[in-house]
């Protein structure tokens, strides 16, 4: 164990991939999100569509978890889950939340911050109809972020639902679906030598997009 902690005590990677210069990045954050999201995807950054999305429950504590994304459009940005799990029941009490990505290969990062709602109904039955069969009986079987008494109980659930649900009759559960996070802050992050990072954040005022560059 102590050999471990002297190991990560020394780990210590220099950013060197690129840089980020206001004079480079579009004025709509929504733009330069998907020009480095395009640029992630053809460097076949692994899970690249993993973010990590921070809610805050009643009593003000934080709590985050992955989850994938799936639609961005126009500054939202859409996730699916169980409407029962712990995230969305904090986030049906307070809608404040944020998404970051980390891309490793890139040497970057982007945070978005934001007011999260519920997906539309045709949303979330178009992308659970689209689903294999399997992630389909999957969302019916796990009353997500609740105790189980054992693996062996999810499994029982799994396999009596499958009796119950063919692929042609499967429907989308109402307890499952999509949420929206509607972006009111973003901020880039490049890596760069000696810990002196390239971080530009934009910032929604007025409806317009306010563009700073924060000391790293
Ligand atoms: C790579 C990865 C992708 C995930 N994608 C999702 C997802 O899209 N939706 C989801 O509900 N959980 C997803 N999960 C599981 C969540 O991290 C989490 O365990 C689950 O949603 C329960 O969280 P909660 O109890 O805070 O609600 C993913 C986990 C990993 C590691």
């Amino acid at each position: 164990m102590e050999d471990l902690r002297k190991q990560i005590i020394k780990l210590r990677e220099d950013f060197t991939k690129g840089v980020l210069n206001e004079e480079e990045i579009y004025k709509n954050p929504a733009s330069q999100f998907e020009f480095w999201l395009q640029q992630a995807v053809d460097a076949k950054v692994s899970e690249v569509q993993a973010m990590d999305l921070a809610t805050v429950s009643a009593e003000g504590k934080p709590t985050s978890r992955i989850v994938y994304l799936r639609e961005f459009k126009d500054n939202g940005y859409w996730f699916y889950t169980n409407y029962n799990s712990k995230k969305a029941k904090q986030l049906l009490n307070n809608p404040n939340a944020s998404i970051t990505f980390f891309w490793p290969d890139l040497e970057r990062q982007i945070r978005i911050e934001g007011i999260v709602e519920k997906g539309s109904n045709d949303m979330s039955d178009d992308y659970f109809n689209n689903r294999p069969y399997d992630s389909k009986i999957g969302a019916w079987a796990s009353n997500q972020s609740h105790f189980l008494t054992s693996r062996q109980e999810l499994d029982e659930k799994l396999e009596e639902l499958k009796k119950q649900f063919t692929p042609e009759t499967i429907v989308r559960p109402d307890f499952w679906g999509g949420f929206k996070l509607n972006a009111n802050y973003y901020e880039f992050w490049q890596g760069r030598k000696n810990r002196l990072h390239d971080r530009i954040c934009y910032t929604l005022e007025n409806n317009n997009w306010k563009i700073n560059r924060l000391a790293p």
